[in-house]
């Protein structure tokens, strides 16, 4: 467990939180939109800039040489964190987004008219156009695992959705918007045994627990760095290779090549097949950084702390009351979505961003889900581990106040 004076410390690795906004010291919650960036993470960025910055996989010099070599070492260490069995298997992509378009657009060969894809009512717009998109493309039909009461997937109804023509599952681990974590490896398996194609979308959950993708059993694991204290514009899209090897390629380019004539063209190997044109490298090295800096801390320490906040969060909305909490799911990460009974969601938000919290208000790009919770949004504040108890007593007096102006 992560002491106070360590998270003291951690602080001082994040100087924008010492940041003023409208005269108060920010409380940054926002951390499912994106994450603070540690020094670390920037020197690395800097560094990179002041001492190594060439094109990589392309030259033979000596700076092309060593990003290359920095470029791989990093991707080897992002196999390691979500312990895949091989560097082939992990792609960089700009981010989730992207991982999970390349995915969708590199199996249409593989769908027919009446197939179906399964995914569920708690998914982000970019877990559902891009299946949307394809079946628009080969006349597959999209299928919707319901929600139960507490917005926890509704398993029978999983069950009985399964069929023979499903070809393929994409399901979120961790709801952006409930913070439902998803029993994505016993869903996975029954995938399997229906011989269904499984993407798990990994956006929400890279920063706050442990992910391996050899016991969750996926063919494809997706998320972006700038969810975990990576910068933005990078990410990355697991898959096992035999299943790599059966999406076509995303993109045409260099380094996407064996040999290229104007007559006919033939493709590297994996993972450069899927890597297009030249890469985010300074992402990808600060990726390689951020997740140095959560293995430092200890994903088990931040999972720790990151509940304590949510409980206390928790518990202090019941205390205040007239607060509804949207996503009571037993198995719940660091998001707290709620409404303050008959305020608007924006509204609430105006205020609380005036004392200097910062959450997100809205629909959270999840509008499906929203139609299906029959509300326009929701506020929600999601946890970091170098958030504070005395950042949450801020955000309960600032509903304190959002409730004496609207109620
Ligand atoms: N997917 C991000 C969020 O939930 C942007 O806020």
């Amino acid at each position: 467990m992560l002491s106070e004076q360590e998270i003291a410390n951690i602080r001082k690795d994040f100087p924008i939180l010492e940041r003023e906004v409208y005269g108060k010291t920010l409380a940054y919650f926002d951390n499912g939109a994106t994450t603070q960036k540690p020094l670390q993470v920037i020197n690395r960025i800097r560094d990179y800039y002041l001492n190594q910055n060439a094109n990589i996989h392309r030259g033979n010099h000596y700076l092309s040489n060593l990003g290359t070599d920095a470029f791989e070492a990093a991707r080897e260490y992002c196999r390691a964190h979500i312990h895949a069995s091989d560097t082939k298997e992990i792609i960089f992509t700009k981010g989730t987004t992207e991982s999970i378009n390349m995915v969708a657009s590199g199996l249409s060969h593989l769908l027919e008219e009446h197939d179906e894809i399964l995914i569920s009512t708690m998914e982000h717009h970019s877990n559902i156009v891009p299946w949307q998109m394809l079946c628009e493309k080969t006349g597959a039909k999209l299928k919707i695992i319901p929600l139960n009461e507490k917005g926890e997937l509704d398993l029978t109804a999983f069950e009985a959705l399964l069929n023979e023509k499903t070809k393929i599952l994409s399901i979120a681990h961790i709801s952006n918007v409930l913070g439902t974590v998803n029993p994505v490896n016993e869903l996975c398996e029954k995938a399997r045994a229906s011989h269904c194609i499984t993407l798990v979308d990994g956006a929400q959950a890279i920063a706050h627990s442990a992910v391996d993708v050899q016991e969750i059993n996926c063919d494809f694991y997706v998320f972006s760095g700038h969810k975990a204290y990576a910068p933005m514009g990078c990410g990355i899209l697991y898959g096992k290779k035999e299943m790599l090897e059966k999406l076509s390629p995303w993109q045409g380019g260099g380094e996407m090549i064996d040999q290229v004539s104007f007559e006919n063209t033939t493709y590297n190997e994996l993972p450069f097949r899927q890597e297009a044109g030249t890469p985010n490298v300074e992402a990808v090295l600060g990726m390689e950084e951020a997740l140095k800096y959560i293995n430092n801390t200890g994903l088990e320490n931040i999972a720790a702390r990151e509940k304590q906040l949510l409980d206390y969060a928790t518990s202090e909305m019941d205390r205040i009351g007239g607060i509804s909490i949207i996503g009571q799911a037993r198995e719940k990460a660091s998001v707290l979505s709620f409404l303050v009974d008959g305020v608007h969601p924006y509204d609430a938000g105006t205020i609380i961003d005036r004392m200097g919290i910062a959450v997100r208000t809205g629909h959270h790009c999840a509008q499906p889900l929203m139609d299906f919770l029959e509300i326009p949004g929701t506020i929600r504040a999601s946890f970091a581990f170098y958030n504070t108890f005395e950042e949450i007593d801020r955000l309960v007096q600032a509903i304190e106040r959002v409730k004496q102006m609207f109620l």
